[in-house]
């Protein structure tokens, strides 16, 4: 049976994610925002810290994929399967509306070897944003491949392999509530 060891609890995910709307609203005071979330892990995030943000808001999605290749349990024994990405992220999903001359928040899950937020950040670049920043629930920093800046961090964690709160193993364990550790994972998962 995988193991899951609670990281941080869903209080603590509530009170962090109040915090970081509040720090967002007083940022754009008196400004419309595009939150614009990365599928599928940034869902939840999204949907909650929207919530915490009482400014003219409105949402867009983006999806990516990486050409990364998670190691097995074999290949990885102490089971944290920790993503290890070849450097390619491929576009899944466009968004749908213009970013041109709009204040652009980019929520993601986490922010592990930075390629996967380098990339959108160039793609939303390229549309002339009036604004950019970076909103990210967690940050692995230990496992950082290419330099990028979030203005807006929930948590920084160890190199950990973590389930919970939108964020998958093999799609699934996005509905816990809490985030948690996930240690030996099971060796042959649905959707790996
Ligand atoms: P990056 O491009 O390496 O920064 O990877 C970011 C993406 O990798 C995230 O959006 C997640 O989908 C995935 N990822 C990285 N670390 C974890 C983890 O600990 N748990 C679940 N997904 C992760």
């Amino acid at each position: 049976m995988p193991d899951l060891k609670v990281l941080l609890s869903r209080e603590t995910i509530a009170k962090r994610v109040a915090e970081m709307g509040k720090e967002i609203a007083r940022d754009f005071d008196g400004q419309s925002i595009i939150l614009v979330g990365v599928l599928k892990g940034a869902a939840i995030f999204l949907s909650d810290l929207a919530r915490h943000i009482p400014l003219d808001a409105t949402f867009d999605f983006i999806g990516v994929s990486s050409y990364g290749n998670r190691p097995t349990v074999k290949e990885d024994p102490a089971g944290h399967a920790a993503w290890d990405s070849l450097g390619e992220v491929r576009l899944t999903k466009d968004m749908d509306s213009s970013m041109a001359d709009r204040n652009v928040i980019l929520v993601e899950d986490i922010l592990d070897t930075g390629l996967t937020l380098n990339y959108i950040s160039k793609l939303v670049r390229a549309h002339q944003p009036k604004s950019l920043r970076i909103a990210a629930l967690l940050d692995k920093p230990s496992r950082r491949k290419q330099p990028i800046e979030a203005q807006y961090i929930g948590f920084t964690i160890p190199d950990a392999y973590v389930v919970g709160y939108g964020l998958d193993y093999a799609e699934r364990y996005r509905n816990l509530p809490d985030i948690c550790v996930l240690e030996n994972p099971p060796e042959n998962p649905v959707g790996a």
